[in-house]
């Protein structure tokens, strides 16, 4: 059984799609009141029942996780310098680039992959106005650490919680630390519309500036109060979002199994480090990394290819570091020396498939390859 062939390419992930049948009825209703977009029915739903679920005060619903992060940026007029992590998908320093900000890099904790408190300080010059951390794979950041600097420098906080759905710190929404949070709904999350994301922020009053703010900047029919933009949900995508949340519980639950199965068949293998969850957090299993160290018979790049070649497609999350793209790596926070820990982190993770439908036979075939060597 362990060593069966792998019949068909594994990918790190496998959007969950709710049997094609369910969806209809809501297509229907689309068709029927010819409302595609705006703020329709189904948008207004899904933010109200996001909301609820996620336990955050108020969530605006946008196309993709990077007009959010674009436009939470715009909607706190920040400007200069933000202080963020190399170690994260490019989509979160981009987004300062399209808002004419620099960006900072600030090397990461290895235990948590993400930004390190400790070293935020020494960045800090009079031009940052931020700091945009990313809760890494779903980890929380040290939100408790960052929080306290932003006070001491009068600096706002935008977490890019793109891998952190439903997460929980200390019994409540990890969402709800900092002045805003950007959700991503894109294919490859736990939770997805297809495309899509959202900000989650603390009163009605911003809601209103950021709706405004994803809708051209309209205030109301006639009025228009900012140069806003398109980064409006649809109604196919916020139904879509709908039908899905019904399904989120079963989802995380059958992720955990995943989770728990690699841990228990890869702890001992020697070079092989399945990094912990911390016991303050309610995790979402959005993916799991583990760290290829010189124990290991194989490099991890020696790992990849092996598994490639009998059809697993893992994935280097995240190598290289944005600071290695070309458009970042001539800023001086972009110099190896400035974050060795995110350098050394990127050349050893590699985040193994994790995803609902991974059937136990197929995971142990993983299993196998990783084990036996
Ligand atoms: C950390 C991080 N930030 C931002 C994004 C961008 O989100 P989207 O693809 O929805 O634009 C992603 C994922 O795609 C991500 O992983």
């Amino acid at each position: 059984m362990k060593n069966d062939p792998i019949s068909k390419p594994v990918y790190v992930t496998q959007p969950a799609l709710p049997p094609l049948e369910e969806f209809i009825p809501y297509l229907q209703q689309i068709w029927d009141n010819k409302m595609l977009t705006n703020g329709g029915p189904f948008h207004q739903q899904l933010e109200t029942e996001l909301a609820r679920y996620l336990g955050v005060p108020y969530l605006s619903l946008f196309a993709n996780g990077t007009l959010a992060l674009m436009t939470a940026m715009q909607s706190l007029r920040i400007t200069g310098e933000v202080i963020t992590t190399p170690y994260s998908f490019v989509a979160t320093a981009h987004s300062m680039l399209w808002n004419g900000i620099k960006p900072v890099f600030v090397d990461i904790d290895p235990d948590t992959f993400n930004i390190d408190p400790r070293q935020i300080e020494a960045a800090i010059t009079p031009q940052t106005t931020a700091i945009l951390p990313v809760h890494c794979y779903g980890r929380p950041c040290d939100v408790e650490g960052i929080e306290r600097i932003a006070a001491n420098y009068g600096l706002k906080v935008i977490y890019d919680a793109a891998h952190a759905f439903g997460v929980q710190h200390e019994g409540t929404s990890v969402l709800n630390h900092g002045d805003l949070s950007v959700l991503s709904f894109h294919a490859t999350k736990v939770f997805n519309t297809f495309e899509g994301g959202a900000i989650i922020c603390k009163d009605a009053r911003t809601k209103r500036h950021i709706d405004s703010l994803k809708n051209f900047g309209f205030a109301d029919e006639v009025t228009v109060v900012a140069p806003g933009i398109n980064g409006k949900m649809s109604e196919i995508n916020a139904a879509f979002g709908l039908l899905q949340l019904q399904k989120i519980d079963g989802v995380l639950g059958r992720r955990a199994e995943v989770d728990a199965r690699y841990r228990a068949a890869l702890s001992d293998v020697r070079g092989i480090v399945c990094p912990a969850i911390p016991a303050s957090t309610r995790p979402n299993y959005s993916y799991f990394p583990v760290l290829v160290q010189p124990g290991y018979p194989l490099s991890r790049d020696e790992l990849y290819d092996k598994l490639r070649a009998s059809g697993i497609f893992a994935r280097r999350y995240f190598y290289p570091l944005i600071s290695e793209f070309p458009m970042y790596r001539g800023m001086p926070s972009a110099k190896r020396e400035n974050v060795p820990n995110a350098m050394s982190v990127s050349l050893q993770v590699l985040c193994l498939p994790i995803f609902p439908d991974l059937d136990p036979v197929t995971q142990d075939a993983i299993i196998a390859l990783v084990r036996d060597i």
